[in-house]
C-alpha cells in the first residue's frame, strides 16, 4: 500500500495489509495443532495480515513448492517452520534474489545462504533436551535409556538429543529410533524396541505424541508405564500433562507452541524494515508428577 490512513484504497481492496505466506512443516502433532492455531488467530486481517498458509504434510518438497508458490504470488513477508535442517540452499537463495524477507518460526535451518532469515522466533531445543536429561540424571541414575527420536534431521530432533545425551552418557543409552514426532510412529517404534531392548527401563520421547504411542505399546506388553518403563518427554499438550498426573509419565520439559502474537509483531517490524533481534527464544518451564489437576485443566491445548 502507499496511502497513510488504514482505508483500503479503491480498486486495490487489502493493500493496506502484509501479504505473508506461511508454510507449516505439518501436523503431526498437539503441538504442532496448537502452534497452527496460534499463527492463524493472531496473523489475521484485523491484524493487518493477508494470510497465506500452507501445511506440507511433513514432506520437504511440499514445503520447497509452497515456497516457490510464495515467491510467484509476490508476498511481502515469508515465514516458515522448516521440517528438517539442511536442503534449503536453492530455495533460500531464490527468495533472496526476490528480496523477500524470512521470518523463521520454531525450527532452524542449516544453510550454506548468507542471511538466509532475518528473524528466529522458537524454543531452545538443546537446553529443553539438557533440562530432560538432568532430570534422568537425579532421579533414575541407573536407568537404561531407549531415545524416541523425533523426525531425523529436524532442528528439534538434532538439538535434543544432543542436549539429553550429553548430560546422561552415550553408555547410558541402550538404543534409539525414530518415532516421527507422531503417536502412531512412536507406538509403532517402541514396540520394536520393546523386542530389540528388553532390558530398558527408560524411554526419552522427544515429544509427548511419541511418549502416548509409548505407552500404549508398554501397556500392550503387559508393562507398567511410569513404573517398569519411566518416560520423560518434550511438550506439555494437555494429554501429554495429564499422563503425567496419572502416573504413565514421569516428567514433561515444556514447549510452548503459542507464540503467534510474537510472530505477528515480527513479521510488522520486518515489513515496515525495522530493527528485530537475530533470535527471540520462547520461554519453557517443566513439570514433574506433583502437577496440579488446574495446571492441566488451564492448558489451552
Ligand atoms: O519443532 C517442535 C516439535 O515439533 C514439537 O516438540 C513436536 O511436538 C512437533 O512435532
Amino acid at each position: 500500500g502507499d496511502g497513510d490512513d488504514n482505508s483500503t484504497d479503491g480498486g486495490d481492496s487489502g493493500s493496506e495489509n502484509i501479504k505473508v505466506g506461511f508454510s507449516q512443516l505439518g501436523a503431526e502433532s498437539g503441538w504442532r495443532t496448537a502452534n497452527t492455531e496460534s499463527v492463524k488467530a493472531s496473523l489475521t486481517a484485523e491484524n493487518g495480515i493477508d494470510l497465506t498458509f500452507v501445511d506440507a504434510q511433513q514432506k520437504q518438497e511440499n514445503q520447497i513448492k509452497a515456497l516457490r508458490d510464495f515467491i510467484d504470488q509476490g508476498v511481502d513477508v515469508i515465514a516458515f517452520s522448516p521440517v528438517v535442517e539442511t536442503g534449503w540452499d536453492e530455495v533460500l537463495q531464490e527468495i533472496k534474489d526476490a528480496e523477500i524477507p524470512v521470518v523463521l518460526v520454531d525450527r532452524t535451518v542449516d544453510t550454506t545462504v548468507e542471511d538466509p532469515y532475518v528473524t528466529w522466533i522458537g524454543a531452545d531445543f538443546k537446553q529443553e533436551g539438557t533440562t530432560a536429561g538432568e532430570w534422568v540424571k537425579e532421579n533414575a541414575p541407573d536407568a537404561k535409556i531407549f531415545e524416541l527420536q523425533g523426525t531425523l534431521g529436524s532442528g528439534a530432533q538434532v538439538d535434543r538429543e544432543e542436549g539429553f545425551d550429553a548430560v546422561v552418557g552415550a553408555e547410558n543409552i541402550v538404543g534409539k529410533a525414530s518415532g516421527n514426532f507422531t503417536r502412531a510412529e512412536g507406538k509403532a517404534a517402541m514396540e520394536a524396541a520393546l523386542q530389540a531392548y528388553p532390558d530398558m527401563t527408560l524411554v526419552f520421547a522427544h515429544n509427548d505424541d511419541m511418549g502416548l504411542g509409548a505407552i500404549e505399546a508398554i501397556e500392550a506388553a503387559g508393562k507398567v508405564p511410569g513404573k517398569d518403563i519411566q518416560i520423560v518427554t518434550v511438550d506439555g499438550v494437555r494429554d501429554g500433562l495429564q499422563a503425567l498426573k496419572d502416573g504413565k509419565f514421569n516428567y514433561v520439559v515444556e514447549c510452548n507452541p503459542v507464540f503467534g502474537d510474537q510472530i505477528l509483531d515480527a513479521i510488522k517490524k520486518v515489513d515496515a524494515g525495522e530493527d528485530v533481534p537475530k533470535e527471540t527464544i520462547v520461554v519453557d518451564q517443566a513439570f514433574d508428577q506433583t502437577i496440579t489437576q488446574e495446571t492441566i485443566d488451564g492448558r489451552k491445548y
